[in-house]
């Protein structure tokens, strides 16, 4: 089969290679992958110092093959999606579902077939296809956490949503799901039109409004939002606290422009919660599909590229111009 690795050589060290077909051992299926997709974390894995692994947490695809000892719920044809982490089933996270995280360290995705813990495997929603199926492991189960994990939020309340890339968009279509009001910020005021056209309430450019967390308190009533799904970090941080009403609630997820700090004295003083947030459990993930399930809701796909084509899927990813996913077809 072919499989790509990551070389420790940047992006354009990755390398597509023939490799031998995984077995399944017990507990495990085999799924021949038919879409993948990228989020943030694969560049930065792409760009440190890995080498001879198996790159990406999303794909999704067909159960080819079974091992022993696999319970039932998982059968050959089934259409499925892997966890991020596919040992994280329920329950609270633990240092085992973060190193048993896909493509970080152990192989990924991004290989014609793969071998994962059965009990990690999702069924695809209805009608999706493989490549909008791909998007939803990483990107769609975090924004599902954070606005249904934490802060318990009734509609009409007020969600942020940071930038146009994978967990924002999700978090904006899951929001609008949810009947939440929603602010969505971009550097661009072309992919701000899009968003208003996906229903986000208020749109923000936060390179020609850099103080946007005003803008938030003044669509707010003065009051401030009730969560923030907080992906920039450094730029962005303190304003989200700011954004964010007293008692409201900050998802901290990433941070696409640096780690950032944060003040104890206004967060004691405003009642905040911040709650890192990282990916979600298959129940989760299972939770979110069900929401989603027969829904007309589909991903945000800017662009699919073919296997042959990899290295491109990344740099498009890199150039941040996209909105929303960059998928591989198989
Ligand atoms: N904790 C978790 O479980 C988890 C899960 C998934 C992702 N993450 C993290 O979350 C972050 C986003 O991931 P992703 O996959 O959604 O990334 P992505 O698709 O690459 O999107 C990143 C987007 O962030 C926006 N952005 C960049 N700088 C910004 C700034 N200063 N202020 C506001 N927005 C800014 C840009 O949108 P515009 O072009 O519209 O401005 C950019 O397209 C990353 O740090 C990633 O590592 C964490």
């Amino acid at each position: 089969m072919r499989a790509y690795y990551l070389t420790g050589n940047g992006l354009d060290g990755i390398e597509c290679r023939t490799a031998a077909e995984p077995e399944p051992g017990p507990g495990d299926a085999i799924i021949r992958v038919g879409a993948a997709s990228l989020n943030y974390r694969d560049l930065i894995l792409a760009r440190g110092p890995t080498s001879d692994r198996i790159p990406l947490s999303d794909g999704a695809g067909e159960v080819v093959a079974l091992g022993g000892e696999v319970g039932q719920g998982i059968a050959v044809g089934d259409r499925v999606m892997a966890c991020f982490s596919p040992v994280w089933t329920d329950g609270p996270i633990s240092l085992k579902a973060f190193e048993g995280a896909l493509g970080g360290r152990i192989d990924g995705m991004l290989a014609e077939y793969v071998s994962v813990s059965a009990a990690g495997l999702v069924r695809i929603p209805q009608g999706w296809t493989l490549e909008e199926a791909a998007t939803l492991p990483c990107a769609a189960v975090t924004a599902w956490n954070a606005l249904n994990e934490g802060a318990k939020l009734s509609p009409g309340q007020t969600v942020v949503l940071l930038g146009t890339g994978g967990v924002s968009m999700f978090g904006l279509q899951l929001a609008k799901l949810m009947r939440l009001n929603t602010v969505i910020t971009s550097k661009s005021d072309d992919k701000l039109e899009r968003m208003q056209a996906l229903g986000a309430d208020v749109t923000i450019n936060y390179s020609t409004t850099p103080d946007w967390e005003l803008d938030v308190l003044e669509a707010t009533q003065g009051e401030g939002a009730d969560l923030v799904l907080e992906v920039g970090g450094a730029d962005t941080l303190p304003r989200s606290m700011a954004a964010t009403r007293i008692g409201g609630e900050i998802a901290v997820i990433g941070s696409v422009s640096g780690e950032g700090s944060v003040n104890p004295r206004r967060l004691i003083a405003r009642s905040q919660t911040l709650r890192g947030v990282w990916i979600g459990s298959r129940r989760m993930f299972e939770d979110l599909v069900r929401a989603i399930d027969g829904h007309p809701l589909r991903p945000v796909i800017d662009a699919v590229y073919s296997f042959d084509h990899v290295i491109d899927a990344y740099r498009h990813l890199e150039s941040q111009t996209h909105v929303g996913k960059v998928v591989v077809r198989f």
